[in-house]
């Protein structure tokens, strides 16, 4: 229905056509409002009910949509159908920050999250990882603590680096990722200028049933890029929404970024005797022993239509796994297998993989019904299974062969066995000496100088220079020097 001056009449949510934009109905121009206004009434009751909760962590991202093509033959190692020869796939990718909020500014130093979802012929692939090929802790159980000591003090509400020192230090197994976050790439020029990792370790299982552990490197085509700490603070005032607004009109405007895909493969039999855990999220496998092997590039062409609906209500799951692809024994990983759809119940709803960003690109045939905002008709006549009325039965081939791994024992509360080079110290010191050059180790004792010098209490500031003493001598040294203003 359209008017004279062809625009469409304002309706109310059910579709009918409203009297007013302007004014509310009362009883005489002075006079109370009506209840039965109802159209005012839903106009309040929806606004009020405008917010999903925002995400507990990595709330503040920006997204688009995009496909992945493979370039390369992996069929030896791997049976999934998105990276056979030839094939390429839709796909949804969120880039985000981890401890700020919604409205917080891009360019704070955090790591960067990187969740992807690929839509399979076998249903929806997710790999929800970092710009980082490591993480700050090795077992679930201390992830809350986590994230509790970088976000906000529960008194005065702000946030803390006494916290974040104070549980760093107490926290080994974080000085890699502490010292990749103090570097360059703990602010990333953009999201198009910086990598991503799976950082887990996966399985990856060919047609024979084969299996192997691999891990994902996801190189930028648009070349490692960062901020300097100046000039991140000095964006964060000019432009909080820096990152999300480079990614928006980089795709607006054609200049469509890309990624290419490499995978390190372990034998699966090497896992037991490698020289440190090769399950352990705090450690990267050197290039070395493992060399990296092209599998495809991703390619993020389409902006969302609608931000709320495609990126807000994205829903990215580690445990979304498809044939040929499987976890570790990574005790964050396992983990993350339950955490993400438990608080997609929470934040969306129990029906959130009905949702455009998050439904499956091929039919779904399953037996699950009902529940809150469900739109989608039963999809099978008897909900129970099994059933003698043609209902779906379960892929047995697929029985025989889970994604999994010999283990038994006590059941105990222990940390992996240690091995010979599991020390929490040499990868990072290997970093500092080795891979950064000189001035990006003078930015790394800036950063961290500046870092602690606001409002870390004694104690811990003499364990935070132990902890950089413990990562390199030098560099420890050169810290307290820059602390104490040299
Ligand atoms: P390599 O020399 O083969 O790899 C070093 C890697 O370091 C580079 O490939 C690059 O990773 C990454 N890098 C370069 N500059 C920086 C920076 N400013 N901040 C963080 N990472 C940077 O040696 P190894 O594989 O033996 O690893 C040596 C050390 O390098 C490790 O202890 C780890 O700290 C770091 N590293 C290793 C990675 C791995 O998967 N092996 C990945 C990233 C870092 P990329 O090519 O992914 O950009
Ligand atoms: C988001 C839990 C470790 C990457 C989230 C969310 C939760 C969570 C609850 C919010 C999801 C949402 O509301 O949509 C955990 C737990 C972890 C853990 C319990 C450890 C056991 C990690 C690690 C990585 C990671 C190691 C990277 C390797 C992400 C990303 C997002 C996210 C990228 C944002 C996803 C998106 O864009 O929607 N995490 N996380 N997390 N996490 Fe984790």
């Amino acid at each position: 229905m359209t008017s004279t001056h062809h625009v469409p009449h304002t309706t109310n949510n059910a579709g009918i056509p409203v009297e007013s934009d302007e004014h509310s109905l009362t009883v005489g121009p002075d006079g109370p409002i009506l209840l039965q206004d109802h159209y005012l009434i839903e106009k309040m009751a929806q606004f009020n009910r405008e917010r999903v909760p925002e995400r507990v962590v990595h709330a503040k991202g920006s997204g688009a949509y995009g496909s992945f093509q493979v370039t390369n033959d992996v069929s030896q190692f791997t049976k999934a159908d998105l990276f056979q020869p030839g094939k390429t796939t839709e796909m949804l990718a969120r880039f985000s920050t981890v401890a700020g909020e919604q409205g917080s500014p891009d360019t704070w130093r955090d790591p960067r999250g990187f969740a992807l979802k690929f839509y399979t012929e076998y249903g929806n692939y997710d790999l929800v990882g970092n710009n980082t090929p490591i993480f700050f802790v090795r077992d679930t159980i201390k992830f809350q603590d986590f994230i509790r000591s970088q976000k906000r003090q529960p008194g005065s509400g702000l946030r803390d680096h006494d916290m974040q020192w104070d549980f760093w230090t107490l926290s080994p197994e974080s000085a890699h990722m502490v010292t990749w976050l103090m570097g360059d790439r703990g602010i990333p020029k953009t999201y198009r200028h910086m990598n991503g990792y799976g950082s887990h370790t996966y399985m990856w299982i060919n047609a024979g049933g084969e299996k192997f552990w691999i891990k994902y490197h996801f190189k930028t085509d648009q070349g490692i890029d960062f901020l300097t700490q100046e000039d991140a603070d000095r964006i964060a005032g000019e432009d909080a929404d820096f990152h999300r607004r480079d990614l928006y009109r980089a795709i607006d405007t054609g200049d469509a970024p890309s990624w290419t895909l490499y995978v390190q493969v372990m034998p699966f039999d090497d896992a037991p005797d490698y020289r440190f855990n090769p399950f352990d999220l705090t450690k990267v496998w050197p290039h070395g022993d493992y060399p990296l092997i092209e599998v495809g590039r991703m390619t993020l062409d389409k902006n969302p239509e609608d931000y709320f609906i495609h990126i807000e209500q994205a829903a990215f799951e580690p445990s979304n796994m498809v044939p040929g692809i499987g976890p570790s024994p990574d005790k964050m990983l396992l983990g993350r297998l339950f955490s993400y759809p438990d608080t997609h119940r929470y934040r969306i709803g129990p029906n959130y993989l009905q949702l455009p960003p998050n439904r499956p690109h091929v039919p779904v045939h399953s037996y699950a019904k009902d529940g809150p905002m469900r739109f989608d008709p039963a999809r099978v006549a008897r909900p129970y299974a099994p059933n003698s009325y043609g209902g779906p039965a379960a892929d047995t081939e697929r029985y025989g062969d889970p994604a999994g791994w010999r283990t038994a024992g006590e059941m105990v509360r222990e940390a992996t066995r240690p091995r010979r080079d599991d020390d929490d110290f040499v990868q990072p010191g290997t970093m500092v000496r080795q891979v950064l050059d000189d001035a990006a180790r003078d930015r790394l004792v800036n950063n961290i100088a500046g870092h602690l010098a606001e409002d870390v209490t004694k104690p811990v500031l003499e364990r935070a220079f132990q902890y950089w003493r413990n990562v390199d001598k030098n560099l420890g040294d050169r810290i307290v020097k820059k602390f104490n203003g040299g």
